[in-house]
């Protein structure tokens, strides 16, 4: 199974959204086998749900609070997602990690509160630069997935984003990929044993586009992308649909 996900970050009004979601419909149907998922702003989910979700399109959260409710100001809840038509949520983003103070204790709560509302987590990890070139990299994403100890087996799916890729233009070259991959599957396995690991796509991201994507998609255990800024475009986002059916 491939996966294709926009990540629109905090981007996108209203009247662009429906524009997209729209443009999109009319470029692509999604292959059967190909899994398309579109991540926008809180106050856009209801709006693209209705929209995309019986055209199959999944729609995911941002991020969500463990909490189901309660005096959390400015926070949104697992039920209130669900409540707003969405698939799954993404948990972990580097955004989320550099700039919100987000860590592994509080992901693993927020994986375990996806589930109890049957949200599909997309977990997201990856290395800074400075994490890269100190020989760190394995070591990072070990400890990101570490969370899997506690939380056990369930739905979920993982993406690979090396922090240095991120909006940068500079995607992560394929031997970088191969082995980070590769990686995330052994410790996939470690923590969840190889037949719930098994149904677990590993999805990368870091400056995706049209140009890149095949290759990436040739790479092993590369199961599709977590794209951001290519995904504002209808156009090259049907296009990466498309090189994943
Ligand atoms: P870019 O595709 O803009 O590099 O963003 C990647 C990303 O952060 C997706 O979650």
């Amino acid at each position: 199974m491939r996966c294709v996900v926009a990540n629109w970050k905090m981007n996108l009004s209203s009247v662009e959204a429906k524009a997209f979601c729209e443009d999109l419909l009319g470029r692509c149907a999604p292959e059967s086998g190909t899994e398309v998922g579109i991540a926008p702003p809180f106050t856009l989910l209801s709006l693209v749900s209705g929209l995309v979700s019986a055209k199959g399109i999944k729609v995911f959260g941002q991020n969500a609070h463990a909490e189901a409710k309660g005096a959390f100001t400015g926070e949104v809840s697992m039920p209130q997602l669900r409540d707003a038509g969405c698939f799954g949520v993404l948990l972990g983003h580097s955004e989320r990690r550099q700039f919100f103070g987000e860590t592994d204790a509080a992901l693993a709560k927020k994986v375990k509160a996806a589930w109890q509302w049957d949200l599909l987590p997309l977990l997201c990890i990856g290395e800074s630069l400075a994490q890269r070139d100190a020989g760190q990299t394995l070591a990072v994403l070990g400890q990101q997935l570490s969370i899997l100890a506690e939380t056990g087996p369930g739905p979920l799916w993982v993406a690979y984003e090396p922090v240095w890729a991120i909006g940068t233009g500079r995607r992560a070259e394929a031997p970088q990929v191969r082995e980070a991959h590769a990686f995330i599957r052994a410790e996939l396995n470690r923590h969840l044993g190889a037949a719930a690991s098994a149904i677990v796509p590993i999805l990368y991201g870091g400056s995706v586009t049209p140009e890149s994507f095949p290759e990436l998609l040739g790479i092993p255990e590369v199961a599709g992308g977590l794209v951001g800024g290519a995904s504002l475009d209808p156009k090259k986002f049907a296009e990466l649909v498309k090189q994943a059916g």
